[in-house]
C-alpha cells in the first residue's frame, strides 16, 4: 500500500508493505550517497543492518533506548558522528526505530548543515501509526518534552509491519492508542476494528488496516495544515490532559513507574468524549487492549502542569472534544473549567 503526503513543498511517499525494509534501495533514493543509519539498542540490530547492507557507503550509529536519549547530549553525539563520517549536504540520514529515534534523527537531519535528507523507517506501532509522518521532529530539555525541534518532512517513510513481531506487547498496545484516537476523531470504520478486537478476533490480525487507516486520517489533516495553525489541532485530542498526566507521572523509560505516551493520551481522551455511551464503548476497547482506563495520579498536580503548559498565555485554553464517533470540535474554555474535566470540583 502506498500513500502520498501532498504538501505545498516536499511531498513524499509512505510505503506500507511487509518486508519493505529489504527494498529500501528500490524505494528511496540512496544511490551513491553516504547513509547514516540511526537506531537504538532496544531494537534488534538486524533491522538497521538490513538497511545499511543495501547502501554502498553506510554507517550504523546506535543510541541508548528510551526517552532519555531525546536530549541535547545525545543530539550532539549524533551530529558529531555524522561529521566524523564525512556527511555532506547531499547525504542522507535513515532512522530505524520508534518515535525516539525518529524524532531525534529527524531533528539531526533538519539541523545538520542546515538540513539534509531524512528517511524514516519506523519500527514501533506508535511510530508506524503516528509519529513517522507529519514532519514534527524534536528533542526534550530535561523533562520538558519536545521543546526544541523543527518541522522537517522526510523524503520517504517505509513502514514494515513485520518488524512489530519483536516489539514488547506493552509498547505495541501503547501505539494503538494513537490509532484509537484517529478512529474517534475521524474514522468510525477504524473504531469498528477495535470493537471487533473485543468480540471477534485480535486486533493483530487487522494491524495493516489499523496502520493504513490511521495514516490516512493523519495525512488528510496534515495536508490541510502542515504547521499546526488550524485543523491539525484535532490530532491533539487526548493530549491536553494526557501531557499533564505524562509530566506528573513521568515518561516510562525515564521514570520507573511512569506511563508511556499512548497510555497517557488514552487516559486524556476519556474526559473529552461528550457522548456517555461512546465513553463506555471506548473504555471497553481500552480494557480489551490492555490500555489503562484509570490511573492514580495527583489531579491537582496535573492541573498545575496544564496551567504551566499554557505558560501564562491568557486564562482560556483550547481543548479538542469528540461530541460523537468520527467528529471533533475545538472548544475554547476558561482555565477554571479544567478541574471539572478532570472530575474535580470547579475552582472558585
Ligand atoms: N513526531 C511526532 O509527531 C510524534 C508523535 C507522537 C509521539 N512522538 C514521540 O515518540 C516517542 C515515543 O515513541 P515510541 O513509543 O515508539 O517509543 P520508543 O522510540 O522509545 O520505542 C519504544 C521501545 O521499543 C523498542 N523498539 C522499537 N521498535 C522495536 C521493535 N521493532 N522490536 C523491539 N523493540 C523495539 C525501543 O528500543 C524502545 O525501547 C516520544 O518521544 C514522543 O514524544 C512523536
Amino acid at each position: 500500500m502506498k500513500l502520498t503526503m501532498r504538501l505545498k513543498k516536499d511531498s513524499y511517499d509512505i510505503i506500507l508493505k511487509r518486508g519493505c525494509l529489504k527494498n529500501l534501495y528500490q524505494l528511496a533514493n540512496i544511490r551513491g550517497r553516504k547513509v547514516f543509519v540511526l537506531t537504538d539498542d532496544g531494537i534488534p540490530p538486524e533491522y538497521a543492518k538490513t538497511v545499511a547492507d543495501q547502501c554502498t557507503d553506510a554507517t550504523v550509529f546506535t543510541i541508548p533506548q528510551g526517552e532519555a536519549s531525546k536530549c541535547l547530549k545525545v543530539y550532539g553525539q549524533v551530529l558529531q558522528a555524522m561529521l566524523d563520517f564525512g556527511m555532506s549536504r547531499q547525504d542522507v540520514l535513515v532512522a530505524v526505530g520508534g518515535g525516539v529515534v525518529g524524532d531525534l534523527g529527524g531533528f539531526c537531519a533538519a539541523s545538520y548543515m542546515r538540513g539534509i535528507d531524512f528517511i524514516n523507517c519506523p519500527t514501533s506501532t506508535l511510530a508506524q501509526i503516528d509519529s513517522s509522518i507529519g514532519g514534527k521532529t524534536a528533542i526534550d530539555l530535561g523533562e520538558t518534552k519536545n521543546i526544541v525541534g523543527a518541522f522537517w518532512q522526510p523524503r520517504a517513510v517505509l513502514i514494515d509491519p513485520d518488524v512489530l513481531a519483536t516489539l514488547p506487547r506493552r509498547q505495541y498496545v501503547n501505539g494503538l492508542a494513537e490509532a484509537l484516537k484517529a478512529g474517534l476523531i475521524a474514522d468510525p470504520q477504524l473504531y469498528a476494528l477495535f470493537e471487533k478486537n473485543i468480540t471477534e478476533h485480535s486486533i493483530d490480525q487487522d494491524i495493516e488496516q489499523v496502520i493504513y487507516r490511521s495514516l490516512q486520517v493523519k495525512k488528510k489533516i496534515v495536508e490541510q495544515d502542515e504547521h499546526e495553525h488550524g485543523p491539525r489541532a484535532a490530532l491533539n485530542f487526548g493530549h491536553t490532559i494526557g501531557h499533564g498526566i505524562e509530566a506528573v507521572k513521568g515518561v516510562r523509560g525515564r521514570r520507573k513507574n511512569g506511563l508511556y505516551h499512548g497510555e497517557c493520551v488514552a487516559l486524556g481522551m476519556l474526559p473529552m468524549i461528550e457522548d456517555k455511551a461512546l465513553v463506555k464503548r471506548t473504555r471497553a476497547i481500552m480494557r480489551a487492549l490492555g490500555l489503562p482506563t484509570r490511573a492514580s495520579y495527583d489531579k491537582t498536580k496535573v492541573l498545575e502542569q496544564m496551567h504551566h503548559d499554557k505558560k501564562g498565555r491568557g486564562d482560556t485554553i483550547t481543548v479538542i472534544k469528540v461530541p460523537g464517533l468520527g467528529c471533533w470540535r475545538a472548544d475554547r474554555i476558561p482555565m477554571t473549567d479544567l478541574p471539572l474535566l478532570l472530575g474535580m470540583e470547579a475552582e472558585d
